[in-house]
């Protein structure tokens, strides 16, 4: 009885084994024939009932049919795990001799080139660079240029005050004012720096921009200097003739006061949002420095004059590159940035 029992298990666990086609399956054969509940476990149990000889005889050939079954189990899952090793070392290449990927290297973001460049120029022709707070007292920001509280073009730009009466600087020339102080003619001065202005934002108009103050005072200082520097500058910039023009302009702190435009260099001049459709870009304010400017910081005009300008920096660094919108210049694009 419990022999014929024994033989089929052997027959059909083989023929299962032989059946199998994933390693699941096999397992699957192998637990209902010689896991702790099979089959095999099930017939072990009979043996209690059995004579002694036929215990010894019975139990030879269950220990014959187990190892039969564990041995073809072996083999059978030998077989699957090296196909499925085999598997894997066909599909899972990596190619070890292909180039590393290399560092990304960064670079200076265009305004900072531009400000490193127009530095570089300005020293080698005497200039000291000063970097001013940007948040700024409103004596310096508008006072000390000549602007009084009462005077209207504190409205020309729209200032960003803050709780303690401190402003954050709308434009670079606070620093022509702590540099007047500080350094005590003759001197020659550059601040470049980031400035503020509560402006609605567009393509040409930014709330953050930077621009680039310069300022010379000495002994007879006319306009002529003013036009000689300026034309080192932009000729430095743009490496080619840049073509300009020259308007009258109104700023409390120079008087005269100029307009310096350049021929938009986007369009050539026919006409494109960074030029407003004009063809002609505000690149630069400029001017000889008013005498009560330079009163108020304790300079007697009599004995010295000087020139000043604003070279809005942001907006020089879109013509030099053809960005025809401001806002790419803060939005972080990488995508933008890795041009430069
Ligand atoms: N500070 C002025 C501005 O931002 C520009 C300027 C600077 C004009 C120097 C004249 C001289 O509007």
């Amino acid at each position: 009885m419990l022999d014929a029992k024994l033989e089929e298990l052997r027959r059909a666990t083989l023929a299962g084994f032989a059946s199998a086609v994933s390693l699941e399956q096999l397992e699957e054969s192998r637990v209902a024939a010689l896991g702790r509940k099979g089959t095999l476990a099930q017939i072990s149990k009979e043996f209690g009932k059995l004579r002694p000889e036929e215990r010894a005889q019975l139990g030879k050939l269950l220990n014959s049919v187990k190892q039969d079954l564990e041995s073809d189990y072996g083999d059978k899952k030998r077989g699957f795990e090296q196909a499925e090793l085999a598997h894997r070392l066909a599909n899972e290449w990596i190619d070890v001799t292909l180039p590393a990927r290399g560092v990304r290297v960064g670079s200076l973001h265009p305004i900072t080139q531009l400000q490193s460049e127009i530095e570089d120029l300005f020293t080698s022709l005497g200039f000291a660079i000063l970097y001013g707070p940007e948040v700024e007292t409103e004596e310096h920001n508008f006072d000390a240029l000549n602007i009084p509280a009462t005077h209207p073009a504190r409205d020309m730009q729209d200032t960003f005050w803050l709780s303690d009466g401190n402003l954050l600087r709308t434009h670079t020339s606070p620093v022509q004012v702590r540099g007047m102080r500080e350094l005590k003619p003759p001197l020659r001065m550059i601040a470049p720096g980031r400035v503020f202005r509560n402006e609605e934002v567009d393509a040409s108009h930014e709330h953050t921009f930077y621009q680039l103050e310069g300022m010379m005072v000495d002994r007879e200082v006319s306009i002529a200097n003013l036009i000689y520097f300026m034309k080192i500058l932009l000729s430095s910039i743009f490496k080619r003739d840049a073509i300009v023009r020259l308007r009258p302009g109104y700023f409390p702190f120079v008087e005269p006061g100029f307009e310096l435009d350049i021929h938009c260099l986007i369009c050539d001049g026919a006409g494109c949002p960074v030029c407003k459709q004009s063809g002609w870009v505000e690149l630069l304010p400029c001017g000889l420095v008013h005498p009560n400017v330079l009163r108020m910081s304790d300079i007697d005009p009599e004995e010295w004059s000087g020139f000043a300008f604003g070279l809005g920096l942001t907006r020089l660094a879109m013509m030099r590159y053809g960005i025809d919108d401001i806002r790419q210049l803060q939005g972080g694009d990488l995508r933008f940035l890795t041009q430069f």
